[in-house]
């Protein structure tokens, strides 16, 4: 049975690296985090109630589970650092929100340590009750590993998950992906527009879709200008989404009713079998 008693998370003062201090925290654990700067490390640390290490190699020394809560483009060199200073049993878990090339970047760096790649489905705001939590282990020793840490996570009501990389990532581009385009795109429009000139007298679905795109747009351009480029295909999900949007607005051009509220309806009965 997985349950870690001392966990080290390598990017422990960002967004997610806290998210996780405070967890595992929570569940009893020994935290220690690392960052890039030491300063910022043990002012987190102070705050959040952990140890921390002058090091990523020092944060790891008789951990459990090492957490690696990065950027997808520093996981390379963090591996690449962290993997001569891993102990025997150390399990190792990496949680970007891509997953094709970190796991052939676990994969390449460790190579006796069991090293899964996983995403937590939900920002540093969430609480972690019936959250989604995606795993993807590719070889019989990682889907063990990842059967125990489905076991541990359920028990703080994870909703988890196992899937292939390649089909995580195919999942975030037509869901995550998408859905960040579309608000981008439509913040995009209503800046073109000049829409704040009738904001004070807009409808209830327009402020529903206020709030979606505020919330998209208030997030990190770090990370989600990452998942646009750094996700296999997001483009072709995006052309897709155009030449529709294109369809829809020449049914509008040519004041098509009929074939609108047929598309409408066709809508509603697919969302409905969902
Ligand atoms: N935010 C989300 O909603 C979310 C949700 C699910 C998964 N994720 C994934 O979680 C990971 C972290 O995201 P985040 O939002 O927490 O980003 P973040 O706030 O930028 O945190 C990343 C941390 O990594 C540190 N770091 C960079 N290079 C390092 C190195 N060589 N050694 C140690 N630490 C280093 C950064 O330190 P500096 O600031 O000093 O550079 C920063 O504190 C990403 O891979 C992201 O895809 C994010």
């Amino acid at each position: 049975m997985f349950n870690p008693k001392r966990v080290a998370i390598i990017g422990g003062y960002g967004l997610m690296g806290q998210w996780f201090s405070r967890f595992f925290s929570r569940k009893g654990c020994k935290v220690v985090i690392s960052g890039r700067s030491r300063l910022k490390s043990f002012r987190a640390a102070r705050n959040l109630g952990v140890a921390a290490a002058k090091s990523n190699s020092d944060a790891i020394k008789g951990a459990d589970l090492i957490i690696v809560s990065v950027m997808a483009e520093r996981l390379d060199g963090v591996l690449e650092e962290l993997s001569p200073h891993l102990e025997e049993g150390q399990k190792v878990i990496d949680i970007t929100s891509v997953k094709s090339v970190p796991v052939k970047l676990l994969h390449m760096h460790i190579k006796k340590n069991v090293a899964l790649g996983t995403h937590p489905m939900f920002g540093p705001s969430a609480q972690a009750e019936g959250q989604n939590f995606i795993l993807t282990p590719t070889s019989g020793k990682e889907r063990a590993f990842a059967s125990e840490l489905r076991a541990y996570l359920r028990k703080s009501k994870f909703n988890v998950v196992i899937m292939s990389p390649q089909k995580h990532d195919r999942m975030i581009g037509a869901m995550l992906s998408l859905t960040h385009y579309v608000g981008f795109v439509t913040g995009d429009t209503w800046r073109s527009l000049k829409i704040h000139k009738f904001m004070s007298t807009s409808s209830t679905s327009f402020r529903f879709l206020e709030s979606f795109v505020k919330s998209i747009v208030d997030a990190s351009p770090e990370l989600y200008s990452y998942l646009q480029v750094g996700v296999p295909n997001v483009h072709k999900v995006e052309n897709e989404f155009a030449r529709i949007s294109r369809e829809w607005a020449e049914l509008t051009r040519r004041k098509d009713r009929k074939r609108l509220k047929s598309r409408m309806y066709r809508i509603e009965r697919y969302l409905s079998r969902l």
